[in-house]
């Protein structure tokens, strides 16, 4: 391949900076020229492209947000969106294309690949809930940012013994929920992946911890499960202890990534460009037993994610 390009897509995550440097520069040292699309895969119907090279993507590994614009295109689900995509390719001669982002952007990148326009998935996403990978980019950094956050609640809540009702991210899944309702010891952590009765496995339980003395509570709840302000005014009802709800919110998807972000973008998107170099598209980029590796698009979105009952087990039991 001679032109590549590269595009964010879907929620953005920080550390998708990152990943696109190291795309345009790893595309440049493999001898390829390198074209930014921008705001995702509307860019790409709209024939919104820029040239990039090793200074476009200067000052750019350590923020966040990404500077080539995300967006959700619906049009791009049907037919003649693709077919714009497709005719813009074709006008800009680009051969194959880096798509930053989770799922949906996968399908997306799927259905391109199909129609003849090889695409590389590189996981971006917050949520870490794609089933190809153990990691997503961004996720690191949004942990580290619900925990800073959290431990600002929880001085408070133990200043005015109250119990602490706080949403975090995650859109369908609780990953996010339940490690960093590990890391500020969370009394109960609520996820969509596992059932619960509110009075016997949270109000029930904090009664009871109450009784050995702890008077301030925090309550994590995935934004899959919702209901925050419902939740605290029942644990308020049934307990007696004032609780306030947060729903942390956007927050969670900015600030500068961590190292373990930038690396992980970097590496992730340096693969990507290899196997776009070697021709080899309709693939997405893995992490698998801490390994970087690949896989057919399809195997990738046909997989199952396998929420880890023993870490949230493990969880319940020591938050006593
Ligand atoms: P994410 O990539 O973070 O999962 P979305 O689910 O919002 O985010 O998907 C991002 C974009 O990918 C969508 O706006 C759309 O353009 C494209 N996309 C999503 N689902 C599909 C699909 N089933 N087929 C084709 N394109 C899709
Ligand atoms: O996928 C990332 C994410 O931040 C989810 O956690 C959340 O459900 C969703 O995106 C929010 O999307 P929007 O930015 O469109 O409100």
């Amino acid at each position: 391949m001679k032109t590549i390009a590269v595009l964010t897509s879907g929620g953005d995550a920080p550390g998708m900076n990152a990943a696109i440097r190291a795309v345009v520069r790893a595309g440049i040292a493999m001898g390829m020229n390198v074209k930014g699309v921008r705001r995702g895969y509307a860019g790409l119907i709209e024939g919104d492209i820029i040239d990039l090279d090793a200074r476009s993507v200067s000052d750019i590994i350590h923020r966040g947000g990404t500077m080539l614009y995300t967006a959700r295109c619906p049009e791009f689900k049907h037919e003649e969106g693709l077919q714009k995509a497709i005719a813009t390719c074709k006008e800009q001669g680009i051969e194959g294309i880096v798509v930053i982002g989770g799922d949906g952007s996968f399908r997306g990148a799927r259905d391109l690949s199909l129609r003849g326009v090889p695409c590389v998935g590189v996981p971006g996403t917050i949520d870490n809930d794609i089933s190809s990978t153990e990691y997503t980019i961004g996720y690191d950094t949004a942990m580290n940012t619900a925990m800073e956050m959290m431990d600002k609640l929880r001085d408070t809540s133990q200043s005015h013994e109250r119990c602490s009702v706080v949403e975090v991210m995650g859109r369908r899944a609780g990953y996010l929920a339940l490690q960093t309702g590990i890391a500020c010891g969370a009394t109960s952590i609520l996820v969509p992946e596992v059932e619960f009765d509110l009075d016997k496995d949270v109000i029930k339980k904090i009664r009871e911890i109450r009784s050995t003395g702890k008077k301030h509570f925090v309550v994590v709840v995935a934004e899959g499960v919702g209901g925050v302000e419902e939740i605290a005014d029942r644990i308020e009802e049934a307990t007696g202890i004032e609780s306030r709800a947060t729903i942390l919110g956007h927050v969670q998807r900015g600030g500068n990534p961590t190292v373990r972000d930038r690396v992980m973008a970097s590496q992730l998107g340096y693969h990507a460009v290899e196997l776009l170099s070697n021709g080899i598209g309709n693939r997405v980029v893995t992490v698998q037993n801490s390994k970087i590796g690949d896989m057919d698009i399809y195997e990738a979105l046909a997989m199952v994610k396998v929420f880890d009952m023993d870490e949230y087990n493990m969880a319940t039991a020591i938050s006593i």
